[in-house]
């Protein structure tokens, strides 16, 4: 029983609720505001994780709050078989955003979850091509539910829930001739993301996502690009890919795409648009309330400035990143594009990320060794240089 909001009785009432899947960090998040977060004894933090990098106009907008309150004065809920502004707003603007990347007519399918955006990425390869055969990288990161799972990498998180969805080839990332050999005339889709985010904020090299495209396009498989993690802006640009230029068949989208709100979205080329009436679907997916934060997301990201600010911020904390690593010999590299920053540590990242949360600042990390940095896209300088102060004290010498 929850005794009293404090962290420590609110962490052990989700500990022995809960199914034991959610390692904890000791406390609890009561509110927001903008970069920061305060826990329920009252302590403040920076916010460099924005919920695994869902809240990128940082918490409490007021924009995305009026539209919230306004929604839910408006119209909630309203499923696919009847139309509704909002959604037709959303659907028409990521449309309208894929054809300035690509240059090609787009479709878009609305679901809750990256997770949900993959499985629907996956039908629709398989629809389009009549194959089965999945490619994806090594250290690749797609999702948990079975579908997704078969593509994510890591044998810890699959092993257990074999058999999964097959064949799946297991490429080396940034190797094309591994690529190469993979793709065979069974091949349905290739899922790669433009920097790997669970896998150590891993960049792909702009070669071999041409390679990718051109690999695929001989074969006749689709390219899949999963913006999960990397899209809605936090590389600088909307579409990471579009840092390459490349035209995958595909890209899924969700995390930022909801400002905090779930939603997900798959947005594919008409030409490979191939599903039949109600072969695939969702009860809450396109729902007029997450798709009217959506719409108060965007707006926001475009009346704000907020992808130049991205290039702009993520340069300069880059540069000081790397000035920190020459005073730090435990880290070994720096990192990633805009605001998504790996640091590799020759150390186990742990100690390192308590210590932050220790001090006032809220860092995630990927895989053992590498602190990942998600903070919010619209994050003032101030903060940024307050969290470098911290990372400064914190990181061993
Ligand atoms: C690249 C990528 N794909 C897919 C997913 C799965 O998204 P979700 O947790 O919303 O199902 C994630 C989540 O971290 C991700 O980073």
């Amino acid at each position: 029983m929850v005794v009293n909001n404090t962290n420590a009785s609110l962490v052990e009432s989700e500990n022995s609720h809960e199914m034991g899947i959610y390692p904890k960090r000791g406390i609890a998040l009561v509110r927001g505001s903008g970069s920061h977060v305060w826990d329920a004894d009252g302590k403040e933090y920076i916010d460099f994780t924005s919920g695994i990098g869902i809240a990128i106009l940082g918490h409490a907008h007021p924009k995305l709050a009026q539209a919230i309150t306004h929604q839910a004065n408006t119209l909630l809920t309203c499923n696919e078989s009847f139309a509704n502004n909002e959604r037709a707003r959303l659907e028409e603007r990521l449309v309208g955003l894929w054809h300035s990347a690509t240059g090609t007519n787009g479709r878009v399918f609305l679901c809750n979850s990256g997770t949900e955006a993959i499985e629907a990425a996956i039908k629709l390869a398989r629809a389009k091509t009549g194959r089965k055969g999945l490619v994806a990288a090594m250290n690749a990161f797609h999702g948990r539910t079975v579908g997704s799972l078969s593509l994510t990498f890591k044998p810890k998180y699959r092993e257990r829930f074999e058999p999964l969805l097959g064949p799946v080839a297991r490429v080396r990332f940034n190797d094309i001739e591994s690529l190469r050999t993979a793709v065979t005339s069974d091949t349905a889709a290739v899922f790669l993301e433009v920097i790997q985010g669970e896998g150590g904020i891993r960049p792909a090299m702009a070669e071999y996502l041409q390679a990718a495209r051109e690999i695929c396009t001989a074969a006749g498989a689709l390219l899949i690009i999963d913006g999960i993690q990397t899209d809605t802006g936090r590389t600088g640009k909307f579409f990471a890919f579009e840092h390459f230029q490349i035209k995958p068949d595909a890209v899924t989208l969700a995390k930022g795409l909801g400002g905090g709100v779930p939603i997900g979205a798959l947005i594919a080329q008409e030409s490979a648009c191939a599903f039949k009436p109600l072969e695939h679907g969702s009860t809450f997916g396109g729902n007029p309330f997450a798709c009217a934060v959506s719409n108060a997301t965007l707006d926001v990201l475009e009346q704000e400035n907020i992808l130049e600010n991205v290039r702009a911020n993520g340069e300069w904390l880059m540069d000081k990143l790397r000035e920190l690593a020459a005073r730090h010999s435990c880290i070994s590299e720096v990192r990633g594009r805009g605001l998504m920053i790996g640091i590799e540590l020759k150390v186990e990242s742990k100690a390192t990320l308590q210590a932050a949360q220790a001090k006032g600042l809220l860092v995630l990390a990927s895989g053992e060794t590498v602190i990942r940095l998600l903070p919010p896209l619209n994050t003032p300088r101030a903060d940024f240089e307050k969290a470098l102060a911290i990372l400064d004290e914190v990181l061993p010498a």
